[in-house]
């Protein structure tokens, strides 16, 4: 009798042991997932959901922005039923690392025989652009040159052009411009009117157009002239088939067009 109530108790001690050791484990089992359960639940989720979501919209929100401003600003271009300049038709703006490129901004007012010529091509500021009668009567072909005009260079450089347009028949036939500046100093690129409208050709009150009438804003704000993009926009632009890629500094000689295309036919005296 007595062993089995020991025995009893022993088993009893021992199936408390057991059930105490089966509750620890339960207990332990427990911990870990609600305690799972806890980091990704509470830690992680609202912060990190919040930011990530935060920072979604704000990226679909840039995307959205730009792609419905640049699609304004082409339909505008293509889709304007009233009669336009030359200068006003389409033009392209392509952004590249932090500088903004309108393309083909002012066109030439004839097109040039695409075989039988070359493009001189370069890029300057606005202040070079006195020499561009001398070199366009040289020339005597298609040009297109680049226009680094940050800030209120903008507006200054395009009525310089305008200017030249004027005074010049062979810039007014010959040249295609292209204008780019930095996106920080940028003449509200989102929506670029028309080089006139820009130029504010049309309403007399110049606005902010005598600020920096001594130096440009380019040297106001000690801005490098972008080199590399400089180069590629130079070499790019043009549709026939050889540029002469130059400064604004260096005058081309007289008749060289048609001197080049010889000398190309040119075979040496074997005729190979
Ligand atoms: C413009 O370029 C053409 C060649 O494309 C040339 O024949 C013409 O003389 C140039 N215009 C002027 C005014 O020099």
């Amino acid at each position: 009798m007595e062993i089995t109530v020991e025995n009893e108790e022993l088993s009893l001690k021992k199936r408390r042991q057991f059930s105490l050791s089966e509750n620890m484990v339960e207990s332990q089992q427990q911990l870990l997932p609600t305690n799972l359960a806890v980091f990704s639940g509470r830690r992680t989720s609202p912060l990190c959901a919040f930011a990530s979501s935060i920072l979604f919209i704000y990226v679909c929100g840039i995307g959205f922005y730009l792609w419905s401003s640049n699609f304004a600003c082409r339909l505008r271009n293509f889709g304007d039923p009233a009669p336009v300049s030359l200068s006003s038709l389409a033009f392209d703006i392509e952004q590249r690392d932090r500088y903004v490129i309108i393309k083909n901004y002012i066109k030439p007012a004839i097109h040039a025989d695409e075989k039988n010529t070359m493009t001189f091509a370069t890029a300057a500021i606005f202040t070079d652009l006195s020499h561009m009668p001398e070199i366009c009567g040289k020339w005597q072909g298609p040009m297109s040159v680049s226009v680094y005009a940050p800030g209120s260079d903008f507006k200054t450089a395009l009525r310089k052009i305008f200017n030249l347009r004027l005074a010049n028949s062979c810039i007014h036939q010959n040249v295609s411009w292209h204008l780019y500046f930095d996106t920080e100093f940028s003449p509200s690129w989102r929506k670029i009117k028309s080089p006139e409208e820009e130029a504010e050709l049309t309403t007399t009150t110049s606005g902010s157009y005598d600020v920096w009438i001594k130096g440009t804003f380019k040297s106001h704000g000690h801005l490098p002239f972008p080199p590399t993009l400089a180069e590629m926009l130079r070499s790019k632009k043009s549709k026939t088939k050889y540029v002469l890629v130059s400064d604004l500094h260096y005058y081309p000689s007289i008749n060289i067009i048609p001197r080049f295309l010889e000398l190309l036919k040119f075979k040496g005296p074997t005729g190979e």
